[in-house]
């Protein structure tokens, strides 16, 4: 059985920087608010007049990918796209993203879990390159959530929590046997609990409704923008993230301070703190991003990474954990060795 690894990432964030006390000038909110209960300071959001997409942010995230890889784009034989804000309800993304970095013929997948898109779809690269089926895939999660949230008072709840960003991987066969110093993807951990799909959605546009998917009232009610009972989120992430961070754990026989460090998903730095303090990690082992960046959902895991390389702390040879939740409700881990 071949092993896969993780070759190259890179990021990208929008250049435009939106402070708590920006947007305390769009809605009723304030920085204190903001800042006690999710630790964010500011997020970076696409110039709202501009044509940006998720697909664009994921280009330069890409190609930054490929060039940590030293990998040219025509060596990849697959393309995965985790995204919640996708450019157009269809095709997938992946394809509008595939025209623009100029693989055509290649096959093109979208993920849509959410805040747990990567790991997903970084399941999903180990899965085919275990096989033998691909050599070379390249992950991208990316996110334009600033033109799809609803920026006035009634949508600040879930307003304030959400930044745009790409964050991309690029995944190929790795040495085998299993070795303690070898760059490796140990295991992926998939789950996902639809009971609860209601919690963290978007309504419209949809067919569960009799005649058109969209209706003018619909579209004034604001049916298109994401709706969150953020307590009953809050309290699943705190339960799922432990226990789904322990399954790959103990599925490779590992302890919690055998791990060098934690790149979760960056959702709430309470909940990131919250994870940490039950499982007994120290502070400085988790890699949080939260503050600068907000939610970039399929795109922080990524992101973190390529900012722990860049901050040199994420060195070769280290043991990395990550564990997301989200929307779905979906969560999932993975284990890998850098
Ligand atoms: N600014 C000021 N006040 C606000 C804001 C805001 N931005 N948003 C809500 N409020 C008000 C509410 O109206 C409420 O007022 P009331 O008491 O007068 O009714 C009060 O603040 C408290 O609101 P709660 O919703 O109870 O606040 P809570 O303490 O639960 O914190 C939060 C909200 C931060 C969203 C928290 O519940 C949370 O982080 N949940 C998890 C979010 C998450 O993880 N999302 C998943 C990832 S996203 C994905 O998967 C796509």
């Amino acid at each position: 059985m071949k092993y896969s690894k993780i070759l190259g990432v890179g990021s990208y964030l929008p250049p435009h920087v939106w402070t708590n006390e920006d947007l305390s000038k769009m809605m009723e909110t304030s920085d204190e608010w903001i800042q006690q209960r999710t630790g964010i300071k500011q997020r970076h959001w696409v110039d709202l007049d501009s044509d940006t997409c998720s697909s664009d942010l994921a280009l330069v995230a890409a190609e930054r990918a490929l060039a940590s890889a030293n990998v040219k784009k025509d060596e990849i034989d697959l393309i995965i796209f985790a995204t919640l804000s996708p450019d157009h309800e269809f095709p997938g993304t992946a394809c509008f993203f595939q025209e623009k970095i100029g693989i055509p013929g290649i096959p093109a997948l979208d993920v849509r879990q959410q805040c747990t898109g990567f790991i997903y779809g970084l399941s999903i690269a180990d899965q085919f390159i275990k096989t033998g089926m691909y050599r070379k895939v390249l992950l991208v999660g990316a996110e334009v959530h600033s033109k799809g949230l609803d920026r006035s008072t009634r949508g600040r709840d879930v307003a304030v929590l959400f930044g745009d960003g790409a964050g991309a991987a690029v995944i190929g066969v790795g040495e085998e046997p299993r070795d303690s110093r070898v760059s490796q993807i140990y295991s992926t951990h998939l789950h996902a609990d639809g009971r609860f799909a209601k919690e963290l959605w978007v309504p419209e546009p949809s067919n569960a409704h009799p005649g058109d998917r969209l209706t003018a009232d619909r579209l004034i009610e604001g049916g298109h923008y994401p709706k969150m009972h953020g307590k009953t989120v809050f309290v699943h992430a705190v339960k799922r993230m432990p226990e789904v961070l322990l399954e790959s754990l103990k599925a490779n026989q590992v302890s919690i301070e055998e791990i060098d460090l934690f790149v979760f998903h960056q959702a709430n730095l309470r909940i990131n703190e919250m994870v940490a303090s039950q499982l007994g990690i120290p502070a400085e082992k988790v890699f949080n991003t939260i503050e600068r960046f907000g939610n970039t959902t399929a795109a922080t895991i990524p992101i973190g990474l390529d900012e722990a390389v860049r901050a040199g702390k994420l060195k070769t040879g280290m043991l990395v954990a990550t564990a997301a939740f989200g929307s779905g409700f979906t969560w999932a881990s993975a284990l890998l060795r850098w």
